[in-house]
């Protein structure tokens, strides 16, 4: 009926009760075939619930209930558990307690409980055997609930991992019968035996673990038993893979480009660099270092080895290194490393002046150089590069000077203009080279050219001409004047030398009257000067530089001479003789006025020299007679009588206006008569006075002859005194000077051997020794002038030379003692 049912509603769960029962009916069947000898033996599964019935044994043993109760029949066992009681009211034996198979005999096959059933009344012994077979009551069950697993990363495939085993307290086959192993990428189960029997299971490892791929495995070892149906019991096994250092840090990048400015600071990060590994912990620790090949650059960084911050170490120069490669290694625990490179770009910075460097520099120039003279040869140069490199050059633009670039960083500074050194004679030219960086430096460079000097400047005196006075009568050798000549150039070329130039003066060579310091420019005098014969003269003074060429100038020189009162008035008329017998007649006759002769006198000197006045000095009688202050005229002051004396002398003094005043007497014979042998007769009278026996005729003779001459020479006074008058009108119309102009008698020029500059004292000592020689030494002097030295001692040389030259020429002419004295 249960079969049915069973078929009707058909699951698997129901299927499981509907098969137990079915089992439990062969069970029942099964033990009546074993009763035999008085023993039965029955056979149940473990686990029956309580009451249930384990057999008939009325049946089984051919008895019936009555003989069960009066018998007292009861089960003995040996040991006093009772599994199985007896059911007295119904013959059966019914299961008491819980039946586990694997409590009562573990792994023991088979399994039985051996109890007897005991009659009494009469005694009957009946043994009775019930076999407990297994249920698969029991899912193989693992000694751990987990198993946790630490494989290394680098685990070889193959190796083993024991997992140990699951126990099934069921026999047979409902105990364990194999183990399954998910997932199965790694590992693989081994199942393995032990001696004695039991089954044990280890997991093979048959691909690579990778911990930074997976680094934890979960796996599920399952054990299954072979009952029916089976049951299984799982433990979870966790792999967890063990870093091992397989991996090597690995830079971020392969090479590293940084840039940085020569400027960056000490201690300033470059960059920083980074490393990664895949490994766990310390493995994955990375260190970083430079490796040895960086070489030098490692003085300017540092690397922080922990971190990978690059820095700067030291002071960073573009000029010297416009990159560094820094070779730089990251290394983990193991000593894995990967290497990178850091390639550091440094650009410019403007942190260099320009430096300027003179090559050549031509000093000093000479003032005539041509524009474009090159004075000098620079080079600049600015170590930076680009802009911060380029250089500008420039001079102060207020210079002659100009600056010309001939290649680069070549430099030329050349000349502008024509220079003067008069004007200029040293520039401190300072040349600026500026670099184009921003900001820019500069540097100044100072050259200080020196002009020197051309001989392009004549000397120049002082003024266009000159006037120069002397007085007559001076003493030979006097220094007269000076001249003075500048020249602008400078050393020989301004040294100048002072020369007479050969001009003829009245007719002879100016240095018969003039010689000039060839040195100081004095211009002295050779000769005493005479006014009379010579008022003034012109002279040319040539002043001539040292140069080469030299270069001269002249000056005309206006020689006045002075007048001296050194010429007393000379009395022209009356003429003096010795005995002065010549006498004027005075008629009686005269008037108040009458002019009775008239005294001229002349002077040479001129001027104030030259002014003559008369005056009365001596008279017989002072009243009778006058004379003109001025003019010199004689007149009557009263009218003559008869009582006035025949014979009247008067003495006139003639004086002029210098200082001191130089005065001429004349005395003058007058006769007051009316005729001529009255006087004669008078006159007679005065050679009695004197010696009276003298012979009369001799003296009659003589005042003819007298008479005679007197009557020529007031003609040719009174002509010459009409002429003075009428030339001296006319010069004071010509001139309109304030001073009279007296005439003079140019007397002639006589020469008296005034020779040559004055400096050769010798020559003019020499000059003056004989009249004979003279001239031969005038005819040495030119070539003793030419040679006039510029400087003392050779002035000296020369003079020997000229001595020399001279004792040579005239030995034999000039007396030998004379010309020694002259010389030493
Ligand atoms: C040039 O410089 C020097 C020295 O600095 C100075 O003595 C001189 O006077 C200067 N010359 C000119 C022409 O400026
Ligand atoms: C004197 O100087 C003038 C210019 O001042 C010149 O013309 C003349 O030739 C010069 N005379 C001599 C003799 O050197």
């Amino acid at each position: 009926m249960d079969v049915f049912y069973s078929l009707t509603a058909w699951n698997c769960f129901q299927f499981t009760g509907v098969f137990r029962r079915l089992m439990k009916l062969l069970v029942l069947l099964s033990f009546v075939l074993d009763v035999a000898d008085g023993q039965v033996r029955y056979s149940i599964p473990e686990e029956m619930n309580k009451g249930s019935v384990v057999g008939n044994i009325v049946q089984d043993l051919g008895l019936d209930v009555i003989r069960l109760k009066s018998g007292r029949a009861r089960i003995f066992t040996e040991d006093s558990r009772e599994y199985i009681g007896l059911n007295v009211d119904k013959g059966t034996l019914e299961v008491r307690e819980r039946i586990d198979r694997e409590e009562l005999c573990a792994q023991v096959t088979p399994c039985s409980l051996h109890f007897q059933i005991i009659l009494e009344n009469p005694m009957e012994l009946h043994r009775i055997n019930v076999e407990i077979f297994d249920i698969n009551d029991h899912a193989p069950v693992f000694d751990r609930k987990e198993i946790n697993l630490e494989i290394m990363e680098y685990a070889v495939t193959g190796s083993r991992f024991s997992l140990g085993s699951a126990h099934d307290p069921d026999v047979g086959h409902n105990t364990l019968q194999r183990y399954t192993l998910n997932p199965t990428d790694h590992f693989t189960l081994n199942e393995l035996s032990r001696s004695d029997g039991t089954k044990f299971v280890e997991m093979v490892l048959q691909t690579p673990l990778d911990r930074e791929l997976q680094e934890e495995h979960k796996l599920i070892l399952t054990a299954f038993d072979g009952g029916t149906p089976s049951k299984s019991g799982t433990v979870k096994i966790t792999v967890v893979v063990i870093d091992a250092n397989d991996n090597p840090p690995v830079f971020s990048q392969p090479v590293y480009r940084v840039s940085l400015p020569e400027n960056a600071h000490k201690g300033s990060t470059v960059v920083t660099v980074s490393a990664t590994d895949k490994d766990k912990g310390a493995f994955g620790e990375v260190t970083y270092s430079f490796s040895q090949n960086t070489g030098k650059a490692m003085d300017y960084f540092t690397i922080d080895s922990d971190t990978g911050n690059i820095r700067v170490n030291g002071l960073l120069d573009y000029e010297k290194s416009k990159q560094y490669e820094l070779y730089i290694e990251a290394m983990d625990k193991e000593r894995l490393t990967d290497s990178s490179k850091v390639l550091i770009e440094i650009t410019d910075v403007n942190d260099n002046a320009p430096v300027i460097s003179v090559i050549s520099f031509s000093n000093p120039i000479p003032e005539d150089s041509a524009p474009e003279t090159v004075i000098a040869m620079l080079n600049v140069k600015d170590i930076d590069s680009g802009k911060n490199g380029q250089i500008r050059c420039s001079v102060n633009s207020d210079l002659p000077f100009r600056i010309k670039s001939s290649s680069s960083n070549f430099y030329s500074l050349v000349t502008d203009q024509f220079l003067d050194r008069e004007k200029c004679s040293e520039y401190n030219i300072t040349i600026r080279a500026t670099d184009e960086g921003s900001p820019s430096f500069s540097t100044n460079k100072t050259l200080n050219l020196k002009i020197s000097d051309v001989n392009d400047n004549a000397p120049v005196f002082q003024l266009q001409s000159y006037t120069a006075y002397v007085l007559e009568n001076n003493t030979p050798g006097v220094s007269i004047f000076a001249v003075t000549a500048a020249d602008e150039d400078s050393g020989n070329n301004a040294r100048i030398s002072y020369f007479l130039e050969d001009v003829l003066v009245n007719g002879v060579s100016a240095s018969t009257y003039i010689s000039v310091n060839a040195e100081s420019g004095e211009i002295i005098a050779v000769r005493s000067f005479d006014y009379e014969q010579s008022k003034e003269f012109h002279i040319r003074v040539k002043a001539q530089d040292g140069g080469n060429p030299p270069l001269s100038g002249n000056v005309s020189v206006k020689i006045v001479i002075q007048d001296q009162n050194d010429n007393a008035p000379q009395v022209l008329y009356p003429v003096q003789t010795g005995g002065s017998l010549v006498a004027e007649i005075v008629p009686r006759s005269a008037e108040v006025g009458y002019l009775v002769t008239k005294v001229v006198a002349v002077d040479v000197d001129s001027g104030q020299n030259a002014w003559l006045s008369y005056k009365l000095q001596k008279a017989t009688d002072r009243a009778l007679f006058e004379v003109g202050l001025q003019n010199g005229e004689i007149r009557t002051v009263r009218q003559v009588t008869d009582k006035d004396a025949v014979k009247q002398k008067l003495t006139v003094v003639v004086e002029d206006n210098g200082q001191p005043s130089r005065s001429a007497t004349v005395n003058i014979n007058l006769a007051v008569a009316d005729s001529f042998p009255e006087m004669l007769s008078e006159f007679t009278d005065f050679t009695h006075d004197k010696d009276y026996n003298d012979n009369l005729t001799f003296y009659l003779v003589l005042a003819l002859a007298v008479v005679s001459f007197l009557f020529i020479v007031s003609i040719i006074a009174i002509l010459s005194v009409k002429c003075y008058r009428w030339r001296r009108e006319r010069m004071f119309y010509k001139s309109g000077a304030n001073l009279p102009v007296i005439p003079y008698y140019p007397p002639l020029y006589a020469d008296v051997g005034g020779t040559g500059t004055l400096q050769h004292v010798y020559n003019y000592e020499v000059c003056r020794t004989t009249d004979s020689r003279k001239s031969d030494l005038k005819h040495a002097r030119p070539s003793s002038e030419s040679i006039i030295s510029l400087n003392t001692t050779g002035t000296h040389t020369l003079r020997l030379a000229q001595r020399e030259k001279l004792s040579h020429d005239y030995e034999d002419q000039i007396d030998a003692t004379v010309l020694k004295r002259n010389i030493y």
